[in-house]
């Protein structure tokens, strides 16, 4: 019997490999169970390398969670700067007085907003730049550094300038300072 099966799959005996009079022979795997082997061994590779491979692949577990707690602090901060930018209009004027006078506006506009030597009388209802909520927006953060208007947009957020904005248009304007400058271009229609 053991002879049919050698003469039958060309098989090599071990000589050495008998127990007990259990012998091992040495058949050669079905070509499936190789190809098998051989794809699972490919896989491995690629597998080895995707998820530990090189260095700073940033598939390891510190740099995933690091990710994800960056991805979460700029979910909130978005959602921080998108409440900011919505608050009800008094609160958006009372945050925005408070940025005018802290942020250095005074220097410039004087403390109740009527204008000095430098910066123009933001009380009255003529503008040099604009009188659109875009426009004012756009001034304080662009600046006009030709003209002495320092831009803020690496100081404040855009919510914060949203809110100083609105404080100029909602409040300011309208309002009587103590030593207005004179007008200066436009006036808002
Ligand atoms: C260093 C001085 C300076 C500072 C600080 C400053 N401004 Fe100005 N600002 C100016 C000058 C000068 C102009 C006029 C620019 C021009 O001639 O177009 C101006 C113009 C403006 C205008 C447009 C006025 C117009 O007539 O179109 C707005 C609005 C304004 N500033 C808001 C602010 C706010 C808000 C801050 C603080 C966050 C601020 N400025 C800080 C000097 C300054």
């Amino acid at each position: 019997m053991a002879e049919d099966i050698k003469d039958m799959n060309n098989i090599d005996e071990h000589d050495d490999h008998e127990y007990d009079g259990i012998k091992e022979l040495n058949n050669r795997s079905p070509l499936w169970v190789i190809i098998l082997f051989l794809i699972t061994f490919g896989f491995s590779g690629i597998y080895a390398v995707k998820y530990f491979g090189y260095p700073n692949n940033g598939m390891d577990q510190a740099s995933e969670y690091k990710a994800s707690v960056e991805q979460q602090k700029l979910k909130m901060s978005q959602a921080a700067e998108g409440k900011a930018a919505s608050l009800p209009e008094p609160q958006m004027i009372a945050a925005g007085q408070k940025i005018f006078k802290e942020k250095g506006c005074v220097a410039c506009h004087a403390q109740d907003g009527g204008g000095n030597a430098v910066g123009p009388n933001l009380c009255d209802n003529f503008w040099l730049n604009g009188c659109k909520m875009e426009d004012i927006i756009h001034t304080i953060t662009e600046g006009k550094p030709e003209k002495g208007m320092t831009p803020f947009k690496s100081t404040l957020s855009g919510a914060q300038i949203k809110q100083v904005a609105t404080y100029i248009k909602k409040s300011l304007v309208g309002s009587k300072p103590a030593n207005p400058k004179a007008a200066q271009g436009v006036e808002c229609k």
